[in-house]
Parts: structure tokens; sequence; C-alpha cells
């Protein structure tokens, strides 16, 4: 062996030669803290049974995590690598170890959970601990609640593999005790510019689970279709794609469930009053402004919508808070979450132009604004949605920062940042808003495949658009407007809070990472939601810094990220390939820099 362990060595820095090493890469999110000992793995025994008293939600986690386990009997890209470089399968030698541990192996699941009650909602504790090991024939593992339990099982699946002779392993002793930074690790998914399938989201949610985000945002509708059945009114789904293309209560009450059983929680959103014509055109056409408009990019001036199809709700017509109001409440009693996402972005002045009511109100006082006219919408719809159901609302940020935007927003309505990166997190922590990060520069996923309208003669260029110019931002003519592509090391080395005081981190609930549907559906929306959004994962849940030196991990991470994302394929889920297989299997071989410390704790270099 020994000679071929000296060749196996890329770049001068040794690669991974034994199963410590592999796992080590393993779990993702990294959990805070992990120790491995160095007594050699224990097997695990054929049937790990769990003792819980918590009831079916661990029950029902457990036996998916051990299906899991005993079907795939996972083998660490780590390891599969030193096999791929002819080295003797790494088992061997800690199993050699026969003196200590070759007979025992682990027979149960031990959970204790202090609180079998605590309810999957925001700030819910989700901790645990996991240990291996001192000759004991079972894993242990505690946790506040429930939900922290599922995490360690997720953990536990992803360190116990295969031994390479058909039967399960996993080194010892190990010790962990793991916690998330922040409350709200999410992903966004939109069914209104396309449909997307009940278990093309479920898949989503595997992945959420398995990386240990937490939030499913739901984005539901837009202006381009209106695909949720409504019992108050029925015919809102005649703006739906198809029939087909619908999610009945019990479609929502099916995935809500499944969501809950994996500690993920759906935020619906219903986007309002922007973003609204199908389904809204069908209960009223006088509550949805310009929904027949021409969107006039043409004359930018005098564009209705920032895409097509226009159609914004009549913030004037007193019907439209009628409306309004039936559609939270009958929807905000199908989520048991909290949470509810009212939408509030975008507002285009132009599309009032279309409204009389509008017209008409700004002629009766010369002095009025369209900030004005936002802050009627604030002040009244507020207040419905507030009398239609309890809960906690947040809307994306545009409602207070935007052109136009409202003077005054309740401060107990969380914001969603999307604009201006640290600048905006900045203002709005300042001004005692609790926020959730989705920077478009850094975690929208849907950026960087180009423009989508047609009709475009940006295009029709005979050079390539010059992605040097700064103002073009690499969009080029024709590109799309955030471009470039996220990749996950932009999402991954994204410092959120920087420069922010002790009291404005306290505001920051969290982080997420939409996906704006204008070009995915069901074929497409797995590559370009994973493996990114576990970059975002571990960000949110331990961060992108060793605990040790502050200096960024994201050279660690890129193994990790790697085996993750075969992980990820394992288990159902599309995940997209990051680099070529070579790089998974000569770790470091595909580094920008051979210095290990290249990346410092803030850098704005490259
Ligand atoms: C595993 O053990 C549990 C609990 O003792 C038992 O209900 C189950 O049937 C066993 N499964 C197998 C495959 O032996
Ligand atoms: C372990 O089990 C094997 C097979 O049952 C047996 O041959 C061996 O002697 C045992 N070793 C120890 C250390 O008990
Ligand atoms: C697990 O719990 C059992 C029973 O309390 C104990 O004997 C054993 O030492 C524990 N194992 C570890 C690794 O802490
Ligand atoms: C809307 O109306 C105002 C005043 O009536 C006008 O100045 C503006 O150009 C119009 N905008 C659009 C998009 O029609
Ligand atoms: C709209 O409702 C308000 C009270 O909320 C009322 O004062 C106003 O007259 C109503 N407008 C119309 C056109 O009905
Ligand atoms: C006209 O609008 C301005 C701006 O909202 C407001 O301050 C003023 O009170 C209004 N005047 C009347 C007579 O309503
Ligand atoms: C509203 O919901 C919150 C938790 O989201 C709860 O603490 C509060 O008691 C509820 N209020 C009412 C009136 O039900
Ligand atoms: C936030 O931004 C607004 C608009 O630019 C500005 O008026 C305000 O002073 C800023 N507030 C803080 C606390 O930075
Ligand atoms: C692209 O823009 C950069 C920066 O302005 C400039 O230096 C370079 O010459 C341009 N390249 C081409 C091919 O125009
Ligand atoms: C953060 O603060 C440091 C020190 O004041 C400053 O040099 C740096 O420019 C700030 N960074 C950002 C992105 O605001
Ligand atoms: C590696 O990079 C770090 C951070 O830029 C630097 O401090 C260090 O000197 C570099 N080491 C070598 C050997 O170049």
């Amino acid at each position: 062996m020994g000679h071929l362990r000296a060749t196996a060595v890329v770049l001068g820095l040794s690669v991974l030669t034994n199963v410590v090493d592999a796992v080590k890469v393993n779990p993702l999110p990294a959990p805070q803290s992990i120790t491995w000992g160095s007594s050699g793995p224990i097997s695990v025994g054929a049937n790990l049974t769990l003792n819980s008293q918590c009831g079916e939600i661990v029950t029902d986690a457990w036996s998916r995590s051990w299906n899991t386990i005993s079907t795939l009997k996972w083998v660490p890209a780590a390891v599969e690598a030193s096999i791929a470089k002819f080295e003797a399968f790494p088992t061997e030698t800690p199993l050699s170890y026969k003196s200590k541990r070759a007979n025992s192996s682990l027979t149960q699941v031990e959970v204790n959970i202090a609180n079998c009650d605590a309810d999957l909602q925001q700030g819910v504790d989700e901790s645990y601990t996991l240990a291996i090991g001192q000759s004991s024939p079972s894993v242990n593992i505690t946790s506040k609640t429930v939900w922290g339990a599922l995490h360690a099982f997720t953990t536990l699946q992803q360190i116990i593999i295969s031994n390479g002779n058909g039967g399960l392993m996993v080194e010892q002793p190990v010790s962990i005790t793991d916690h998330p930074n922040y409350p709200y690790r999410g992903a966004m998914i939109d069914t209104g510019r396309n449909f997307i399938s009940l278990p093309k989201i479920r898949e989503q949610i595997d992945g959420l689970a398995l990386s240990k985000m937490n939030v499913l945002h739901w984005h539901m509708a837009d202006a381009q279709s209106w695909p949720v059945q409504m019992q108050v009114y029925p015919k809102m789904t005649e703006g739906a794609y198809s029939p087909q293309d619908t999610f009945s209560h019990n479609d929502i009450r099916g995935l809500v469930s499944y969501a809950r059983a994996r500690g993920v929680r759906i935020i619906p959103e219903i986007d309002m009053p922007g973003h609204a014509s199908q389904g809204w055109s069908s209960v009223d056409p006088s509550i949805v402004a310009c929904a027949g408009s021409w969107w006039s990019n043409d004359d930018y001036a005098l564009h209705t919508a920032l895409e097509p199809n226009p159609g914004q709700l009549d913030i004037l017509n007193n019907k439209t808070y009628e409306v309004v109001k039936n559609v939270f409440g009958e929807l905000a009693g199908l989520f048991g979450e909290s949470i509810f996402h009212i939408g509030g972005d975008e507002l285009q002045t132009g599309c009032y132009n279309f409204s009389t009511a509008v017209q008409q109100y700004f002629a009766h006082n010369k002095s009025r604004t369209y900030n004005d006219l936002v802050q009627v919408w604030v002040d009244k719809a507020i207040p419905t949605f507030r009398s239609a159901a309890n809960k906690t609302l947040m809307m994306w940020e545009d409602i207070l920062n935007a052109t136009p935007h409202a003077h005054t927003v309740p401060k107990n309505i969380i914001l969603q940042t999307w604009n201006n990166g640290l600048e905006n997190i900045q203002n709005l922590t300042a001004r005692g808003y609790d926020i959730v990060v989705s920077s478009s520069d850094f975690f929208y996923l849907d950026c960087g495949y180009g423009g989508w309208v047609s009709n475009d003669p940006r295009y029709n260029e005979m050079v390539n658009p010059n992605a040097s110019v700064p103002t073009f931002n690499y969009l080029g003519n024709g590109g799309s407007w955030c471009a470039p592509y996220k990749t996950w090391q932009r999402i991954y080395d994204y410092d959120f809070t920087l420069n922010l005081t002790a009291q404005q981190k306290t505001h920051v609930l969290g982080t997420e990472v939409p996906l704006w549907s204008e070009q995915v559906d069901d074929t497409v929306v797995s590559t370009k939601m994973w493996p990114r959004a576990a970059a975002m994962a571990e960000l949110a849940w331990s961060g992108n810094k060793d605990p040790k030196t502050g200096i960024k991990r994201t050279t660690e991470m890129t193994q990790r990220i790697l085996n993750f994302r075969e992980y990820l394929v394992a288990n159902g889920i599309q995940a997209a390939p990051l680099m070529p297989k070579y790089c998974l299997q000569h770790p470091h071989a595909c580094d920008l820099y051979y210095n290990q410390t290249a990346l410092s704790e803030y850098s704005t270099a490259q």
C-alpha cells in the first residue's frame, strides 16, 4: 500500500486516506462541533431500532432515515475517490482494530427529547447532540424538540456508511453538538410563472430536509397564472394554465404535512397588490388595473409592468379589500405556519393610469404622490389581513424602499430584502425591521440564463457583448437583469451581516434562495435549485468560516458539497453537477490557487 499512498498525493496535499477524513466531509451542513476519536469504526446492526417517546413524527422520520441508510449503503464520494485511485478500500485499516471493537455493533438509536410538543414554528429550538462510542451499543441523541431530533437523523444518515462488504459501519467515537445560527433557512419556488407538480415540490422538500433547511417559501401565483383552487371564488382557477395545473386544498394540505414531517415549514405567498392579474380578473375585472394593457417596454416611461403580463390590484377599489380578505382568509386556514407572505413588490405607477379611481385620487388633490397611494394599501390591507387570520405578515422590502413605497410600514412585518445587498440589510436592520436576506446579487438562483422576452433585437448583434463594461453588470445586450449566474461559491461566501452592529444582527432572521420560474418548470427546477441551495444551507446553519481560524472555509466546503450533490442524487433529487467528477476524485486538484488560505475572512479580490 505504501507506495500507492505516496502517489496519491495531489499538488502536495494529502488526499483523504482514511475513513475519518472521508466521513469528515460528510454531513452538510457542517455541524457546529464534531469530534472524532481514532478507535476505528463500529459496525452497525442489521436493524438499528429507535427508542423515543415522542410519537410518530419521530418514528416515521427514523424509519425513513433507516430505510435510506440500509438501502443506499452510502459510499462517501471521498471514499469512492480512493477506490478509483486503486487504493484499498479504506475501511481495511480501521477494521483491523479488532482488539478494540471488532464484534460489537450498534443496535439502537436512543433519542431523548426534552419537549415533545414544541410546534414547528419560527424560532423553535432545532439543536441536537449525537454521540456514538464508549463501548455502548446505542447512538445517543438528545434534543430540545422533535425538530432537533430530525436534524440528528439526517446527520446520522450521512455518517453511517458502507463497510465495503455489504454491511454498514460508522466511525467512532464521535460526538456532535449542533444548532443553527439562524432560525430561517429557506428556498423559494414560484408556481405562478410556470406550474410545478406535487412530486417535484416534494423533491425540493426532500432536499431542504436533507440540508437542514426549514422553510419552503411558496410564491403560489403571479400575474401569469393562478393555480390555486379557491372555494370562496371557484372561478379563480380559470386563471390556471389548465385544469390539471392546479393545487386543490387537499394537495396543499398534503404538501404542508409532507413538509412538516420533515421539519420544513411552508410559508405561502400571495403577491399583492402588484403581480396580480390571472385569477383575480376572474373574480371581478374591476379590481385589477391595467390587465389588458401592453406592458410598454418600448416606451419605458409608459410601462405598466416590469415583465409581461401586466396587472395590479386596484388600491382604491373597495371590492379589492373584500376579495383579498377572502382569499387570504381561506389560504391562511390551510397552512399551520404562523407566517404569511403578502408580497408587496415592484409596483409600477404606470399601471394605475388605467384606474379611474386612482386618477381621480390624484386629480382631487394635486399634492398626493404615489407614495401616498401605496400608504393607502398598507393602511387598509394590513388591518384587513389581521382581521382575517392571526398571522405574522411578511413582505418584500419594496413596500418600504422601492419607487413608489409607503411612508410607514408596521415594525412587526418581516421584510424580505433582495436589492442592493449589504446596503439594504444595513438600512432595514438599522430601522428596526426583522429581515430575511435574499439579496439578488448573491442568492437568486434564476439569474444568468439570459433574457426571456421575445422579439428582442438586442440579440441581433454580430459581436459578443463586452462583459468588462461595469455598467453592463455582465448582462450584455439581452442579458438577464441579475446576471451573472450565482455559483455555489458566490452564495457560500456572502457575508450578509458584514458591518452590522450586534443590535442590527438580532434583526436578521435568516436567509433564503429564491428561484423565480419564468424559465423553470418540472424539467429543471431541481437542477437549478440543487446543490446550490445547500451552499446557503450551510452558510445559514453553521456559517462559512472555520470556527477556529475565522477564515473562509469554502475550499474545505468544496469536497463536502461535491459529496452532498452525489448524496442528493442518490436520494432522488436531480441536483446538477458542479465540476468534472475528476475534481471530486482528486480533492483540491481543481482549486484556482494552490494556497489553501487564499480566501481571507473578507476578500473583494477577483
Ligand atoms: C426491527 O426491529 C423492530 C423493533 O424491534 C421490529 O419491529 C422490526 O420488525 C425489525 N425489522 C426487521 C427488518 O427485522
Ligand atoms: C468475533 O466474532 C467472530 C465471528 O463470530 C469470532 O470468530 C471471533 O472470535 C470474535 N472475536 C472476538 C474478539 O470476540
Ligand atoms: C449512551 O447512553 C448510554 C445510556 O445512558 C450510556 O451508557 C452510553 O455511555 C452513552 N454513549 C455515549 C457515546 O455517550
Ligand atoms: C400616467 O399619467 C400621467 C399623468 O396623467 C402621465 O404624466 C404619465 O405619462 C402617464 N403614464 C403612463 C404610463 O401612461
Ligand atoms: C369605500 O369604503 C370606505 C370605507 O372603508 C368608504 O368611506 C367609501 O365611501 C367606500 N367607497 C365606495 C366607492 O364605496
Ligand atoms: C392632499 O394630500 C396631501 C399629501 O398626501 C395631504 O398632506 C393633504 O392633507 C391633502 N389635502 C387634502 C385637502 O386632502
Ligand atoms: C396569534 O398567534 C400568536 C403566535 O403566532 C399567538 O402567540 C397568539 O396567541 C395568537 N393570538 C390569538 C388572538 O390567537
Ligand atoms: C434608509 O434609506 C433611506 C432611503 O435611502 C434613507 O432615507 C434612510 O435615512 C436610511 N436609514 C438608515 C437608518 O440608514
Ligand atoms: C471591453 O471593455 C473594456 C473596459 O471598458 C475595454 O478595456 C475593452 O477594450 C473592451 N473590449 C472590447 C472588445 O471592446
Ligand atoms: C465594512 O467596514 C469596514 C470598516 O469600517 C470598511 O472598511 C468596509 O468598507 C465596510 N464594508 C462594506 C462592504 O461596507
Ligand atoms: C496564502 O495566502 C494568505 C492569504 O492571502 C497569505 O497570507 C499567505 O502568505 C499565503 N501563503 C503563501 C505560502 O503564499
